[in-house]
């Protein structure tokens, strides 16, 4: 089969990682994908968002199975465009990805079906919004309609900082087309999980569990990154939850969306609060986690591509699939001053030696060659992903490898996996 992967961070390396040990896979390409991917794939100067080069490369190049990594593509109607010319793609459509693409498509839908979220309601006028604020009182959460790279979302401990977040969005329009609309949500207590499932439109598939690390700092202080470090599976998602998050979070998401006329397919990525009465969402994305996907590929002991082909091509899937005894542990290793402004072209050296520690594998997020020489070319540059007989052993292995790596200004969390600790006494 002759794959391609679009996108060019961890998260797209690991599926590539992966997808390379498959024996039915004869060609790889990813775009633009980085210099870790291209280690088993060939990499094509074709950026994830320029949907009709991609379409045009895919053509030509007769593959069977495109795979989409990041969201904008699937929300600008990535799958709709290939699946118009018959190519197999692995993703939501444009209206099904709205999942993710629209908070508020998402919390109405939710509200309709019955789904356990956060109380709220949507708002386009501010006044409105505030005086809703005081009926709910603080702490609350803002939230913007649309994509905002992950800053979209801001919790607010009073209601004066509400209110600075209400202007934010809808008077200063500081999310632009994105925050026309926002969700104004109660602030939930608990503690937080990824929880993933594959779906070809009717059934759902468990795929894995993860916990992230938001903040840029230790002991969750600081600004929210893009995911500083994840370890998979998240203890805290016992069998009892797993079963709840089944039967009252994905088997509905998904019967709702076929409800709605939108059918599914693809992967449900629910963020999730672990509340006391029980699991809610705090958001959905209809795409693998970035680092959740890091430590998912490791553990994950089936053959994903066949998976994938299943959903692309709306057949049905298997009920389960088998998972690796062991856990896993990513550490992204980011450049100095993310998530704020940081410099690029920094030389990285040390991650043949990362890589002899036994069970790890470094994933390139933001990285390029410069005359041949590996330098950083983004924020989150490294995800640092180990994996060992428990938790425990993963963070040790992982730490190990991190510490054999070297660019300027780097910065790394040194506290990755401790809440699992904490759940295991282990
Ligand atoms: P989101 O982009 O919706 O996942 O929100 C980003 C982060 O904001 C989440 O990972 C949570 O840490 C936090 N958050 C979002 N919604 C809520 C909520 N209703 N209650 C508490 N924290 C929230
Ligand atoms: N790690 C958070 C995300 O992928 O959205």
């Amino acid at each position: 089969m002759r794959v391609l992967v679009v996108g060019s961070g961890g998260r797209e390396h690991a599926l590539v990682w992966r997808l390379a040990q498959s024996p039915s896979v004869k060609a790889l390409f990813a775009a633009p994908g980085n210099p870790g991917m291209a280690r088993t794939a060939r990499c094509v100067p074709i950026k994830g968002d320029a949907i009709e080069e991609l379409l045009a490369f895919a053509e030509t190049e007769r593959i069977d199975l495109t795979v989409v990594g990041p969201e904008l593509p699937l929300v600008l109607g990535i799958v709709d465009r290939f699946e118009a010319k018959g190519l197999a793609i692995f993703g939501p459509s444009q209206r099904a990805a709205a999942l993710e693409g629209s908070k508020v498509f998402a919390k109405d839908l939710m509200a309709k079906h019955g789904i356990p979220t956060a109380r709220f309601q949507t708002f386009q006028d501010a006044t409105a919004a505030r005086r809703f604020a005081r009926e709910m009182g603080a702490p609350l959460v803002v939230k913007a309609d649309g994509l905002a790279a992950g800053k979209g979302a801001i919790v607010c401990r009073t209601l004066e900082e509400a209110d600075r977040a209400i202007a934010l969005c809808l008077e200063e329009r500081a999310f632009g087309k994105a925050g026309e609309q926002i969700v104004v949500e109660e602030f939930l207590s608990g503690e937080e999980a990824s929880f993933f499932a594959l779906t070809d439109g009717e059934t759902g598939l468990f795929l894995g569990t993860a916990q992230d690390h938001k903040t840029v700092f230790d002991d969750d202080r600081g600004p929210n990154t893009g995911g500083m470090g994840a370890y998979s599976p998240a203890p805290v998602v016992d069998a009892t939850v797993h079963d709840q998050v089944m039967k009252t979070i994905i088997r509905p998401t998904v019967r709702a969306m076929a409800a709605e006329g939108r059918p599914y397919r693809g992967v449900i990525y629910a963020g999730l609060m672990l509340t006391r009465e029980g699991p809610k969402v705090l958001e959905y994305n209809c795409r693998f986690g970035d680092p959740e996907h890091q430590p998912i590929m490791m553990r994950l002991e089936d053959n994903p591509l066949p998976l994938l082909h299943a959903v692309a091509r709306g057949e049905r899937l298997p009920s389960s699939v088998s998972w690796r005894p062991e856990a896993a542990v990513c550490v992204v290793m980011a450049s100095g001053g993310y998530p704020g402004e940081y410099e690029t072209g920094k030389p990285i050296s040390g991650i043949e030696a990362a890589e002899k520690v036994e069970g790890v594998t470094v994933f390139h997020a933001g990285t390029a060659l410069r005359d041949g020489q590996l330098v950083t070319a983004g924020g989150r540059v490294l995800g640092v992903t180990a994996i060992g007989a428990d938790i425990r052993a993963a963070i040790g292995r992982a730490y190990e490898a991190v510490g054999k790596i070297c660019f300027d200004g780097m910065h790394f969390r040194k506290d990755i996996g401790k809440k699992a600790l904490a759940h295991r006494g282990r």
